[in-house]
């Protein structure tokens, strides 16, 4: 939710392959327009529950897998999502999640990639071991996506990843 932010055009772009190459029907959320309130309970336990926090819980219970795209602060991922992500629970469980980490610097926010993992574990989420790192998103991304070619290719592989695990946990689950 930072002024100025730039991993939502990483997150609108991912969006846009998977409708348009992936032909995989999916949400965009974004965490600023939900407007999570500092999470005083979860929400199952909430007789009072926030709207955003409702709308997230009902699109990640939908979803037959989760892409979260996150930038690296300190070596970690927001506190935003941590605050969104302890709203949820049973919407996680048994969930593939792959995850995309975006950063200023050249290391794509692999340090917060490895905290997130371990949070999603936690939770009974299938975090899967696919990521896609952006370095330099200053310059490597602009609002159509990416100008730098080798993000393509790895792009498209994190992506065939993340429709495999779901696939497979889709056809584990059975007919709903
Ligand atoms: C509080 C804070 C901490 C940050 N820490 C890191 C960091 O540990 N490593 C890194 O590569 N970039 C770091 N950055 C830079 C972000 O990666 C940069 O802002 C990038 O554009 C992605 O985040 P954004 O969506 O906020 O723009 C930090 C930025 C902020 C605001």
């Amino acid at each position: 939710m930072r002024r100025n932010r730039q991993s939502p055009k990483v997150a609108r772009w991912l969006h846009r392959r998977l409708t348009a190459d992936g032909g995989i029907a999916s949400e965009l959320l974004d965490l600023e327009e939900l407007a999570l309130p500092i999470m005083e309970e979860r929400l199952r336990l909430r007789d009072d529950p926030p709207p955003g926090a409702v709308r997230l819980s009902r699109a990640v219970a939908a979803g037959d897998g989760l892409l979260i795209v996150t930038p690296e602060y300190n070596n970690g991922y927001p506190g935003v999502l941590k605050n969104a992500l302890d709203y949820l629970l049973p919407e996680l469980k048994r969930k593939p999640v792959g995850i995309a980490t975006v950063s200023a610097g050249g290391f794509g926010g692999i340090s917060c990639l490895a905290q997130l993992r371990l949070v999603l574990l936690a939770m009974g989420a299938a975090p899967i071991p696919a990521s896609l790192p952006v370095s330099r998103v200053g310059q490597s991304f602009d609002d159509d996506g990416p100008t730098d070619e080798g993000i393509e290719g790895r792009a498209s592989a994190f992506l065939a990843e993340l429709r495999w695990w779901t696939e497979a946990t889709v056809r584990q689950r059975g007919p709903a």
